[in-house]
């Protein structure tokens, strides 16, 4: 089947979840600078607030408190995209928490399951339910991105298996999605964004200040439920021996943004790294034996 053409990103409609802070604001930021219309969705109404002040600046952009985990609202922000715009060019399915706890992987609880999954997988199942059949029946061009991470999606840090496992599940989801976007001759395509080029100075760490009361770890647990980035910065620099290195946000939004726009399937920097990981891991698949992990500071 032919190649679909880049979607035109000045003038397009795009919907961010997660979209308040850390990655998914570098994604609002240059999509707004490029001219599109940008519907901003998250859970925490400071951050969203802040967020749409900031970003007023640079285009566009509409704010909508949502939890991704709410099929009603989920639809209903849909609905009101269509309502508003008739399209839904970008769709960014960005949301994502940590498991709240790290450790060891029996000591995780199920609650820690329940809240990872939910948001980072079954966020994403919702969001794609509400908004792929809409964006098909518009007629328009568009893409759908779902931020993945390296840890899970290439191979698991194994101090991280809660949450290496859900994004392991969303990066073979996309890739399902994108067979079926194509059979079914759409005009709909689909991205997994592996954020990469170091550390990421972002709230992920501190995931734990939106998790639900009724999710909450009923256990003594183990790791931490929440750190700064620049202790996040010193537990890697202690474990690998070197300071290190730091993704630039803006330049991480911005080839998100470029990237989708040109229907690039995976977004990522560094992939001839990501490809020796992912080589290494199919020999020793291929020989029965476990696979090497994902470092904590890279592949
Ligand atoms: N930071 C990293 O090192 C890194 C690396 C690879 C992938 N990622 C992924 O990037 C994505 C963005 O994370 P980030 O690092 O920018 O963290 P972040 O905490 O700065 O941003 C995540 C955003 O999601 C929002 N959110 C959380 N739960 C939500 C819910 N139920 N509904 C709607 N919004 C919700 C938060 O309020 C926040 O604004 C996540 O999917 C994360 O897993 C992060």
């Amino acid at each position: 089947m032919a190649e679909l053409e880049p979607i035109s990103i000045d003038g397009a409609v795009a919907v961010v979840t997660g979209g308040a802070s850390g990655i998914g604001k570098s994604i609002c930021e240059a999509l707004l600078a490029q001219g599109a219309i940008v519907y901003v969705a998250d859970i925490e109404q400071v951050a969203l607030d802040d967020a749409i002040s900031e970003l007023a600046s640079l285009g566009e952009a509409i704010g909508v408190q949502l939890d991704v985990t709410d099929e009603a609202a989920t639809a209903a922000l849909a609905d009101r995209v269509i309502a508003e715009q008739g399209r839904c060019n970008f769709l960014y399915l960005n949301a994502g928490v940590t498991s709240g706890g790290g450790g060891l992987p029996w000591q995780q609880e199920p609650n820690d399951w329940r809240w990872c999954f939910g948001v980072n997988v079954i966020g994403v199942g919702i969001g794609t339910s509400a908004f792929v059949p809409k964006m098909i029946e518009s007629g328009a061009p568009g893409q759908v991105i779902v931020t993945s991470s390296r840890d899970g999606g290439i191979a698991p840090v194994p101090t991280a298996s809660v949450y290496a496992a859900s994004k392991a599940a969303v990066s073979c989801f996309v890739e399902s999605l994108q067979h079926n976007l194509i059979s079914e001759q759409t005009q709909i395509r689909a991205s997994v964004f592996y954020p990469s080029g170091g550390l990421m100075d972002t709230g992920l760490y501190s995931a734990s200040r939106n998790r639900p009361a009724e999710l909450e770890r009923t256990g003594s647990g183990t790791g931490r439920a929440s750190m700064t980035f620049d202790q996040l910065k010193a537990r890697v620099a202690q474990a690998t021996g070197r300071e290190p290195a730091v993704a630039d946000l803006g330049e991480l939004g911005r080839s998100a943004v470029v990237s989708a726009a040109s229907r690039e399937f995976v977004i990522a920097k560094d992939l001839d790294l990501t490809a020796g990981l992912l080589h290494r891991r199919a020999d020793a698949i291929g020989s029965g034996e476990l696979p090497p992990p994902h470092g904590l500071a890279g592949a």
